[in-house]
């Protein structure tokens, strides 16, 4: 434990170092100016500050203010020697911070218990802000495991429904980063905006409950399809709910109201405006942008052009009006994803069609 000692007459400041040699495991720090302190402040290294009250230019106080500017002595315990029995001084002292008084002339005895009480205060002290470090640090890691693991559940979750649907693996893929997108136009935090890409994959999970028929259909649905295919929301909904994982319930939240529209014209609860909730009026707008600009059984790619135009003329309809105008912040950022996405299935469609090539020499030989 290293005990600054400032003083500026140099018997007493001899016999403060000598009673600190004398402390077990403390080593004493002498100056006998306030003004060599200050200068020598930056590079010192001290535990505890044992200060003389009066001093000329600077007394005990005034240095003390100047040390704890410094962030490293903040809470540095400090103890002023003073001749001065005067209550106004002790008072002043006792404002600044200081922690006891040491009379003068210093008793040997009387120090060496007061500085040694203070030393194992100091060794307490630290103890446990360590402790707090150590236990916020393991807190930070068993968080993160957490976190990891629901993310790893939302992934095994939506591998499953790949197995239903090949084209549902891409395509939640992509309305997540587009959802993130959008989020983050409506300043929505950093937090909130990560939330919603590791749950908005999940949006279509009730999609596991679809008939193969209904699913996987070539062409229109009919009137009877369309409305059993609708219960995809709820279903969603309720195999995501009732988790205790933040995330599960998220993802539960946007996979019962990422089909419901702002005139409340949606389903499966027919909510509207401000009562669906904004992660489902978020992912409907990158949901529908993703199924517009993708060829479906049903449909073909409509262009870039045509879908931004359709999602900008249905704001204050279908769309929430403040995550249409997000959605058109965020284009520059949704079409890269889109570019990059069609870029990654055109490598992949061209490595299959090498390794067919490859396959076909193999057997003609
Ligand atoms: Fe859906
Ligand atoms: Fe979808």
């Amino acid at each position: 434990m290293r005990i600054l000692l400032v003083d500026d007459n140099n018997t007493n400041l001899k016999l403060l170092t000598k009673l600190v040699k004398k402390l077990d495991n403390c080593e004493a720090v002498p100056f006998s100016t306030p003004e060599a302190v200050l200068s020598a402040l930056p590079e010192l290294d001290f535990d505890i500050a044992i200060i003389d009250y009066q001093m000329p230019v600077y007394n005990g106080v005034e240095l003390f203010t100047e040390i704890v500017r410094f962030e490293k002595y903040a809470n540095v315990p400090v103890v002023f020697v003073t001749a001065d029995k005067d209550m106004t001084t002790r008072m002043a002292a006792l404002n600044a911070g200081a922690i006891d008084f040491l009379t003068k002339p210093v008793n040997p005895v009387e120090f060496q218990a007061r500085v040694q009480n203070i030393v194992s205060l100091t060794v307490a002290r630290r103890q446990l802000s360590d402790q707090a470090e150590w236990l916020r640090r393991e807190v930070d890691k068993a968080v993160g495991e957490l976190r990891l693991r629901e993310q790893e559940i939302i992934h095994r979750l939506t591998l499953a429904a790949e197995y239903k649907d090949p084209e549902t693996a891409r395509h939640t893929l992509r309305v997540a980063s587009y959802s993130e997108a959008i989020a983050r136009e409506l300043g929505l935090s950093d937090q909130e905006c990560t939330d919603i890409r590791l749950a908005a994959p999940m949006h279509d999970i009730g999609k596991v409950a679809m008939p193969d028929k209904v699913l996987l259909k070539q062409g229109r649905l009919t009137e009877a399809e369309y409305r059993q295919m609708q219960a995809h929301a709820q279903i969603g909904s309720d195999i995501l709910s009732r988790s205790h994982s933040s995330l599960l319930q998220l993802a539960s939240e946007i996979a019962a109201s990422h089909h419901e529209r702002w005139d409340g014209q949606g389903y499966p609860n027919r909510l509207s405006g401000d009562t669906i909730p904004i992660s489902g009026r978020i992912v409907c707008i990158a949901d529908n942008f993703d199924a517009l600009t993708t060829e479906r059984p049903y449909k073909s790619a409509w262009s870039y052009d045509k879908t931004v135009e359709h999602i900008l003329g249905r704001a204050g309809t279908q769309f929430d009006p403040a995550c249409v105008a997000a959605f058109e912040r965020a284009l520059p950022t949704i079409r890269e994803i889109m570019e990059t996405d069609r870029r990654e299935q055109a490598q992949e469609a061209a490595l299959r069609a090498a390794a067919l090539d490859v396959g076909k020499i193999a057997i003609a030989r």
